[in-house]
């Protein structure tokens, strides 16, 4: 176990930080790791399981409070609205995770804290190449999640560059999980279609059956973040943000390949206008080749390996 580091993890109810919480303690211990989230959500078990800050981001006075009086050194920024929640609500969503980000980079300035972002394939719109988007091209985002994260980003190197705070950023793609559900992203249905498999036999999803994005496993997703805060600085030509992805799929391939695991498994589409054009503005693929270089990244999870897996972990828990 590594020891001596303080890190908080905001966000810490949600779909990556449910499971962050828990990698971070086994890597660094238990009492080294503070969740915190807005609310203690009635199915998650983490405030109980180590030490818990109820925070809200949009607060700047809790955050300096907790980094202070914790002394915090690092800090996995979670908290946000997701993409198309964020339609819903395009002011809610810039004050939660554009000047949530803000609140937490000037409290954790004091400190010098080093921080994690994570930023998405969002911040890519309908001007940016389809296939095997570079890591440096056009970011012009139609959805103002997109817009946040691009800006995110900028805000994560200017803080960089002008006060010296470590922050390093990977545009994470949809991210397929089994502990907390995610919820408002548009990537969420190759979440639900696993649950839908088991227990309706049946998906309807909101995406037409071409719709091709990229994906990674949670497993990946968590220990590519650690991998990148702990990657030699001298290294990273780029911080904020590293394209990452493990595999690009749509979702009839992700329907076939459900199905070789449960025949009987069915689905239909039923398409919700606001994800598919915020899908329709996404790469198909990335090319993640500046975070294979730079810091390693390397995820163990394909597509056939992720689907025996989820099912796998899933038919256990539903059971
Ligand atoms: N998975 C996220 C979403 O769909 C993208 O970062 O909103």
């Amino acid at each position: 176990m590594k020891m001596g580091k303080k890190i908080l993890v905001t966000g810490s109810m949600g779909q990556i930080g449910t499971e962050l919480v828990r990698y971070l303690r086994k890597i660094y211990g238990s009492e080294s790791v503070i969740a915190s989230g807005r609310r203690i959500k009635e199915d998650s078990s983490i405030a109980e399981e180590g030490p818990f800050e109820l925070l809200d981001v949009t607060d700047p006075g809790q955050i300096a409070a907790v980094i202070n009086n914790k002394r915090v050194d690092t800090i996995y920024h979670l908290a946000s609205i997701l993409s198309a929640k964020g339609e819903k609500d395009p002011q809610m969503l810039w004050e939660i995770n554009m000047n949530g980000l803000l609140n937490v980079f000037e409290a954790a300035r004091p400190q010098g804290c080093s921080i994690f972002f994570p930023s998405s394939v969002a911040v890519f719109g309908p001007g940016s190449p389809k296939d095997k988007t570079p890591q440096d091209t056009i970011t012009r985002p139609i959805t103002v999640y997109g817009i946040a994260k691009v800006t995110g980003e900028m805000l994560c190197d200017y803080y960089h560059l002008k006060y010296g705070l470590d922050i390093r950023s990977m545009r994470y793609p949809g991210i397929i999980s089994n502990a907390a559900l995610p919820g408002g992203g548009t990537t969420d249905y190759a979440v639900e279609i696993f649950y839908d498999a088991l227990r309706e036999g049946k998906h309807n999803c909101p995406l037409q059956e071409n719709t091709q994005l990229d994906f990674i496993y949670m497993p990946d997703a968590l220990e590519g973040a650690v991998k990148l805060m702990e990657a030699d600085p001298s290294k990273l030509k780029h911080r904020n943000a590293f394209n990452v992805t493990a595999f690009s799929i749509t979702p009839k391939q992700l329907y076939l390949e459900v199905q070789k695991h449960i025949p009987e498994f069915t689905i239909t589409y039923e398409v919700d206008p606001v994800k598919q054009a915020i899908a329709d503005s996404w790469p198909n693929s990335l090319d993640d080749s500046a975070a294979r270089t730079e810091w390693d990244w390397n995820p163990q999870y394909g597509f056939e390996m992720m689907t025996t897996d989820m099912l796998n972990v899933l038919t256990a828990k539903l059971s």
